[in-house]
């Protein structure tokens, strides 16, 4: 059951630096987390909110080798880069600090070593892939080779891509360096592990049994975890860059990035508190006391590490305080594929800020709208377009416009007083004012997307009353009812900007200036007296434009041809056939014609029918299946290499004498070939 707590630490996973963050991101984790923020905040509780990056571990190592640069230079890059972005949407982190800063070194490092101290560990010995080139081990990521169940030759060490088994590095057949291709031998390494078997009863009785309000997605995985059995997992890895292993005999060896990482969350809650303790008090009390709620917000490739693993850590050190929820989210696709970072194919925050400027509340509202937290969903840049014109703009921006437009038209601004209230009032008010209990319950729940639509209702619920009422048809007839419609108008108005604070704070700050409230809070919410009659309002502005076709088809595009460079990249030349004698050569006529004429054929969608000057005297008809990718108008006058002795077909009712010869390109598309040089028709290919 819910605990009364005094205050609640809230962190969201600590992002690779090996990339700039794309909306998958923003969807998972850091938009989900600054609602719940932002919420708390409004509520006046006790918040702090921790971020960073997470700047150790191989990938940041694979980039800096491709580059040619430190790795030092790579994650700097891309620290602030991603502290940029997250600042431009608004993830009102209390601080966005990083896991190569001193204070985590020494955390992380002391944390290691307690536990090393009191026994927690168990020490082993393996063989791991070592590669003698480089003299240096691998790490699971770094190995390929082929798959002992598909045959896949390109397999990861962790995971087959092709077949999608898991996989260790010891199953794979021949393992390489994935970097050089090198070969690599085993050797023998010693690390310390965290023997999560041990832990198995504790976390069975403290996830399954007491924390049954858990998502389902989080509580199914977790739960699968256990059913299948926890192993000891190394702490410890052999890499040069990371935190070294704090123990002697343990050079080369640094913390394994998924051991520091979620340490992160406590070095950067001890740099924010040190640096303002009059604001934030003790790191300590962020930590450690009971009377703290600690929630994780994560992606669902994080939900072991964060419920399973972190908190066995906690509990083997033994002064801190275990995450009470961990609101894991689903995948985001886009466009009907898998985000990849690797593959270049995202929405990256840093592009969308300079091609879409100042609409950082549209993307926040289309990634909660469609937020994947329950399943993977799917962002389109259809339905992003959709749901600005016809919600934000169409419903909540009508609104609110209709609402400040015509206090500027009747009352020059000034708040009308309200009258005597109808039934209809009533009801509308009412209707309003349960609207703050639901979306509690829904945000102290995780549930953004129902608690954003929630509040959209009550924009929906403006718009009817205002056309219900119709002031523009009454203010001759009727002009005090009108003062009264308008008032309610611009208190439900007022309410908006409490409402969609959480989820829309850019729009919420421009609202809450054009109705010149000075501050809100979330217990003003339902109020129908926020705006006081005789106020002097600003000239108001468009709360939201709509987006353009122009817009959307640039970005998809944009999408398309990383979808097409991907696959040209990926393309590998079919290997070459069986070795023919000479003479088996020599037995293909293969000739120069000119296209006379090319023209379509009725029945048929794929063929093109030529009639080529063959040197002969006489026209030679060839049909080709290239319809698709050529207007028959640009063959003619061409020249194409065709095979003059090939047997005659018929073709939808049509003898072909031959065969026009194209090259397949990588993606399937056909491509005529012709001569460099003018050739007559007839000429001989040898
Ligand atoms: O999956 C990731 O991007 C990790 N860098 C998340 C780490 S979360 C926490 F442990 F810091
Ligand atoms: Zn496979």
């Amino acid at each position: 059951m819910e605990k009364n707590f005094k205050r609640i630490t809230v962190t969201s996973a600590l992002p690779y630096a090996n990339g700039p963050v794309h909306i998958g991101h923003l969807a998972g984790v850091y938009v989900p987390a600054d609602i719940y923020v932002r919420y708390l905040r409004l509520k006046g509780r006790d918040v702090i909110f921790i971020g960073g990056s997470d700047e150790h571990g191989v990938p940041v190592t694979i980039r800096a080798r491709k580059e040619g640069v430190t790795v030092q230079e790579v994650v700097d890059r891309y620290h602030y880069l991603i502290k940029d972005s997250f600042e431009k949407f608004g993830i009102s982190f209390d601080i966005y600090s990083r896991t190569t800063s001193k204070t985590h070194h020494q955390l992380a490092s002391d944390f290691f070593r307690k536990l090393y101290d009191e026994g927690k560990f168990v020490e082993l010995v393996t063989e791991q892939f070592y590669d003698e080139e480089s003299n240096h081990f691998l790490t699971d990521r770094n190995i390929r080779g082929e798959c002992p169940r598909c045959h896949n030759h390109d397999a990861y060490g962790d995971q087959c891509e092709k077949c999608g088994a898991t996989l260790s590095p010891e199953e794979l057949i021949n393992p390489y360096n994935a970097e050089t291709g090198h070969p690599l031998v085993r050797r023998a390494t010693k690390h310390w592990y965290l023997p999560l078997d041990q832990y198995q009863p504790w976390l069975e009785k403290w996830i399954l049994e007491e924390h049954k309000e858990w998502r389902p997605n989080v509580y199914g995985q977790c739960k699968s975890w256990l059913d299948g059995g926890l192993r000891p997992r190394a702490v410890t890895r052999d890499l040069d860059w990371g935190i070294p292993v704090p123990v002697e005999g343990a050079e080369g060896k640094v913390l394994y990035v998924w051991f520091d990482a979620p340490i992160g969350y406590i070095s950067n809650t001890k740099e924010l508190c040190d640096g303002n303790p009059e604001k934030y008090g003790s790191w300590e009390t962020w930590w450690k006391d009971p009377e703290t709620r600690l929630v994780h917000f994560i992606g669902k490739d994080n939900i072991v590490f964060h419920c399973i693993v972190f908190p066995s850590m906690l509990k083997a050190h033994g002064e801190y305080i275990l995450p009470d929820n961990v609101p894991g989210n689903e995948f985001l696709n886009l466009e009907g594929n898998k985000i990849s970072t690797s593959k270049n194919y995202a929405v990256w925050l840093n592009e969308y800020l300079e091609e879409l400027p100042n609409r950082q509340d549209e993307l926040r509202y289309v990634l909660t709208a469609n937020a994947p937290e329950t399943k993977d969903n799917d962002f389109t840049w259809a339905d992003f377009q959709a749901r600005c014109n016809n919600e934000l703009v169409a419903v909540y921006g009508n609104f609110v416009n209709r609402a400040l437009q015509l206090t500027q038209k009747y009352y020059e601004g000034v708040v009308p007083a309200c009258g005597e209230l109808t039934d209809y009032d009533r009801e509308t008010l009412s209707e309003f004012q349960n609207v703050k209990e639901n979306l509690e319950s829904l945000l102290e729940n995780f549930k953004f997307r129902d608690a954003q639509k929630e509040a959209m209702n009550l924009a929906r619920i403006g718009n009817k009353y205002i056309a219900d009422c119709e002031p523009w048809k009454i203010i001759k007839t009727d002009p005090e009812r009108v003062k009264t419609v308008i008032n309610i108008s611009l208190q439900l108005t007022a309410n908006l900007a409490i409402a969609f604070e959480p989820f829309l704070p850019f729009s919420s700050e421009r609202l809450r200036k054009m109705i010149a409230m000075e501050s809100f809070s979330w217990e003003q919410l339902g109020s129908i007296d926020l705006l006081p009659a005789g106020k002097q309002l600003p000239k108001p502005e468009l709360l939201f434009t709509k987006i353009e076709d122009e817009v959307i088809a640039v970005q998809v595009k944009k999408l398309e041809e990383t979808i097409k460079a991907n696959e040209a990249a990926e393309y590998k030349a079919a290997p070459v056939k069986d070795t023919i004698p000479f003479e088996d050569f020599e037995k293909l006529d293969i000739r120069v014609g000119l296209v006379k004429a090319c023209e379509k054929i009725k029945k048929s969608k794929k063929l093109l029918k030529f009639t080529l000057d063959d040197g002969s005297g006489v026209d030679r008809t060839i049909l080709s299946g290239i319809a698709q990718w050529y207007e028959p108008e640009r063959l003619v006058g061409k020249r194409v290499l065709f095979i003059a002795n090939l047997a005659p077909r018929k073709m939808m009712g049509e003898e072909s004498c031959g065969m026009i010869l194209s090259a397949v390109n990588y993606n399937g598309d056909l491509s005529v070939t012709t001569t460099l040089d003018d050739v007559k028709g007839g000429s001989q290919v040898g």
